[in-house]
């Protein structure tokens, strides 16, 4: 299974617990709130992941909504979901290309991703698009986003790289609402960002396994004390229903590098009950569970189903031809070579998401940024970044291969253009 990772064990072991005490302080920040709203919406459209799904439903005008219909007419390209891999193309560097806001325009990033504000002085990173080879992504357009989940709940559930994107899309769209006109509500597990004039809101739920664990809410530093229970998410998965547009993920938390406790079948044995698992074969597990309750939970004519895959690490200056790097501190431009792929994406996992995803009855749509995001070890916080709720002293600083960040990205950056994908995708709701 896989290819040997000599360092596996130590390296990131010891990074992910970094990573998990910063989380720890930010999970501590919410507090758990249940939106009072309720779906009322019915998508049109059938799910564009599903490849068996009649090629026309896409292409049927009189479908498209009114935010479709101006892009339509704004722009030569029809993105057609079904034809494009996003996956396939190239990042070009473009420096008329500008964010659509920064760490001081918009007041819900988290100090983690603020790296400008936190001392970041290379900005070359805020300049490369995405390209694929196949077509043209759109130009993202807040309001269209604002029109295309006008009167809907979207909600990214997952871990703290799917609370990343979550703030991307809140910053992208939250600059063309008037003060007074928006609201955050932020809880321990659920928060959310409403936009009050489309009664519309972007939510981010925590449940950084999907499944059930015992570090969810008061997280465990100590990967080898975590349990999960690999057959249950109904206590996170109830906080689900009625959402219009869901958005998942869920990756590096299984990455600690050792066998992972699960319990599953009848708890009578309690907590002692577990096995130890391989981590892909837990993953699998878990995974299936969350597509059991898709599939008998979710209704494909009101809900479209989004999977973010995994967001790669760059913990291994070597994956990428620098022997000297550490991790991904100081680079500043992404990897060239074609198809690049490091050891911190693990194709064992991308094979359970395409083999899971592939026989559920409710269509899900991948948003495969894996590839794409394993050029940019550029982008991540590195040392610009905060542990335990403050900023990394000169000290640490000065001792990347302890603290630097080579898991979260940089906001504005890599997850605005997950984000741009996301769009594209909701253009055809
Ligand atoms: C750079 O981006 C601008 C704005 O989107 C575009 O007009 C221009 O053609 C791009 N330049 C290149 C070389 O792609
Ligand atoms: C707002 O949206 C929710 C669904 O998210 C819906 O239940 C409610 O009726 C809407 N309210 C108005 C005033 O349109
Ligand atoms: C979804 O809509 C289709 C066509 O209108 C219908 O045949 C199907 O039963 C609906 N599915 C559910 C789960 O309501
Ligand atoms: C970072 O890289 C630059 C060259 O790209 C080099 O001059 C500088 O010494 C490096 N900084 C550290 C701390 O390694
Ligand atoms: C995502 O894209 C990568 C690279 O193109 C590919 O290897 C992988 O199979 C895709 N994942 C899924 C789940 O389809």
């Amino acid at each position: 299974m896989g290819t040997p990772k000599p360092s596996r064990g130590k390296v990131p072991l010891s990074i992910i617990t970094f990573v998990f005490c910063s989380l720890a302080f930010l999970a501590l920040l919410y507090t758990e709130r249940i939106s009072s709203f309720s779906s009322s919406t019915i998508f049109r459209f059938k799910p564009c992941a599903n490849k068996n799904a009649p090629k026309k439903s896409f292409k049927d005008k009189k479908n498209v909504g009114a935010g479709a219909l101006n892009y339509a007419a704004d722009d030569r390209f029809v993105f057609d979901p079904e034809e494009c891999t996003l996956d396939r193309g190239k990042w070009v560097f473009n420096t008329s290309i500008k964010p659509l806001y920064s760490d001081r325009t918009c007041p819900y990033l988290d100090r983690q991703v603020s790296c400008v504000k936190n001392g970041r002085l290379d900005s070359d990173y805020r300049h490369w698009e995405w390209q694929p080879d196949d077509c043209i992504l759109p130009r993202f357009d807040p309001k269209t986003t604002l029109q295309k989940i006008q009167g809907k709940r979207l909600m990214f559930v997952g871990d703290s790289l799917q609370r990343g994107q979550w703030q991307s899309l809140v910053c992208l769209v939250e600059s063309v609402i008037p003060e007074g006109k928006k609201s955050m509500k932020r809880g321990r597990t659920h928060t959310i960002f409403k936009a009050k004039e489309y009664n519309a809101t972007i939510e981010f739920y925590w449940a950084p396994f999907l499944v059930e664990s015992n570090t969810d809410v008061h997280i465990i530093a100590d990967p080898k004390k975590r349990i999960l229970k690999v057959d249950s998410v109904d206590k996170h998965a109830k906080h689900w229903i009625g959402v219009d547009i869901l958005v998942f993920n869920t990756y590096v938390w299984w990455m600690s590098g050792l066998k992972i406790k699960s319990l599953w079948g009848s708890f009578a044995n309690g907590e002692e009950g577990y096995e130890e698992l391989d981590a892909a074969v837990s993953y699998k597990l878990g995974l299936k569970t969350w597509a059991n309750w898709v599939d008998s939970n979710v209704n494909p004519n009101k809900t479209k189903v989004f999977f973010t895959t995994m967001s790669p690490t760059h913990q291994r200056s070597a994956d990428w031809g620098n022997e000297k790097g550490i991790k991904c501190f100081n680079e500043t431009r992404p990897v060239k070579k074609k198809r690049h792929w490091g050891t911190g994406s693990d194709k064992r996992i991308m094979s359970v998401v395409a083999g899971v995803v592939s026989r559920m009855k409710v269509p899900v749509t991948l948003l495969n940024i894996t590839q794409l995001s394993e050029y940019r070890i550029d982008a991540h916080s590195s040392i610009y970044t905060e542990l335990g709720g403050k900023l990394l002293t000169e000290e640490e600083k000065e001792d990347p291969l302890h603290y630097a960040d080579c898991i979260h990205w940089c906001l504005p950056g890599v997850p605005d253009t997950w984000n741009r994908i996301l769009y594209a995708h909701l253009l055809f709701l």
